[in-house]
């Protein structure tokens, strides 16, 4: 028979954007609600790049989710970041881990490292103290086509720093393409990968289907239907290396249907039913609760949640859109009817 419902341990998201003020006000509760802890991106304007300003942004974010939900933060790495301010947020339980973003990756990402020889002290340190190194994997060449910018970031970065930092933990994020799946599944053990509902849903067919579709633009980019299924297998394997990260990132829609529409997709709403509906059809329902639930915490070193969740059958049609600072979300799946509930 058909299984109706599934009970879990509580799972954490391991990438997941909250902004700031009223957008964070309006999105921290549909994360919250699923989720007891988030990895949370510190690409704010300006970007959090010290203690000071990770730990006021944590009690910002507390107050904003309610209990029973506890932000775990990021650095925004630079080309000045400091070795002594990493270690300090570090040992003070403030930062979790820290984030390269190439500089001009992505939204939000001006500040960013314009060469990774600028943070080897950064990272010398982050490999002493068990920090690990949280990576928007795609180069920045405007040379490179958009569609091969994380296979040559595996090439031309990643392997260089796994290379010279021979302990340091290195979590790929939101990776999309073959290549990355192949080479996080065969690399070390202190190497691990996030997934995004996205990215196991569509194709790049989809920002094209019928007309320009800016809610299914993101960063890095859908690619190819060979990539999808790559990335949808590695997800299902049950190798503890991959695990949820939603990359959900809400723009409002304004910013989105433009004519340069902000990067990202806001998944959160219903993250945990799009995922499981992928391992449903992968015939994977046994490998559901370790991916969200506990491959990441595992990886990270951090204890596995108390308490569980239950999803049940049900169908569910996801809003054409939700309301936020006084504007309007559209959702991932927006108009779709997903086959999962969270009870
Ligand atoms: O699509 C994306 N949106 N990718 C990123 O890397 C950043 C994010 C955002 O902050 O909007
Ligand atoms: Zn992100």
């Amino acid at each position: 028979m058909e299984t109706q419902s599934l009970t879990i341990r509580r799972p954490d998201d391991w990438h997941l954007h909250l902004r700031d003020g009223d957008m964070l006000a309006a999105v921290a509760p549909y994360s919250a609600r699923q989720f007891a802890r988030a990895i949370i991106m510190p690409n704010l304007v300006p970007p959090v790049t010290t203690v000071a300003a990770a730990s006021a942004y944590r009690e910002r974010i507390r107050a904003a989710a309610g209990p029973g939900f506890e932000p775990l933060m990021t650095c925004y790495l630079t080309d000045e970041a400091s070795p002594g301010e990493l270690e300090r947020g570090h040992a003070e339980g403030v930062w979790v881990a820290a984030k390269l973003y190439p500089a001009g990756a992505t939204t939000n990402s001006a500040s960013g490292v314009t060469d990774i020889r600028n943070i080897a002290p950064a990272l010398e340190r982050m490999q002493r103290i068990g920090m690990p190194l949280l990576v928007h994997g795609e180069v920045t060449d405007p040379a490179i086509d958009i569609f091969d910018r994380e296979a040559v970031f595996i090439d031309r970065v990643l392997t260089g720093v796994l290379r010279d930092f021979p302990a340091l933990k290195v979590v790929f994020e939101h990776i999309t393409t073959a290549d990355a799946a192949q080479f996080v599944a065969g690399g070390p053990k202190r190497l691990a990968a996030t997934i995004t509902p996205q990215h196991l849903h569509l194709s790049r067919n989809a920002i094209f289907a019928g007309g320009l579709r800016p809610h299914a633009y993101c960063l890095p980019v859908l690619k190819r239907e060979r990539h999808r299924l790559a990335v949808r297998a590695a997800a299902v394997s049950g190798s503890p290396k991959f695990f949820l990260g939603t990359d959900s990132a809400p723009h409002l829609r304004a910013a989105k249907e433009s004519g340069c529409g902000c990067a990202g997709i806001f998944n959160a709403p219903h993250a945990l039913e799009s995922y499981l509906s992928v391992f449903e059809e992968e015939g994977a329902l046994e490998r559901f609760e370790a991916f969200v639930s506990s491959n990441g915490a595992l990886f990270y070193g951090l204890p596995l949640n108390e308490g569980t969740i239950r999803l049940e059958r049900a169908a569910v049609t996801v809003p054409e859109q939700l309301p936020a600072a006084g504007s309007t979300l559209v959702p991932f799946h927006a108009g779709e009817t997903l086959g999962w509930r969270l009870a």
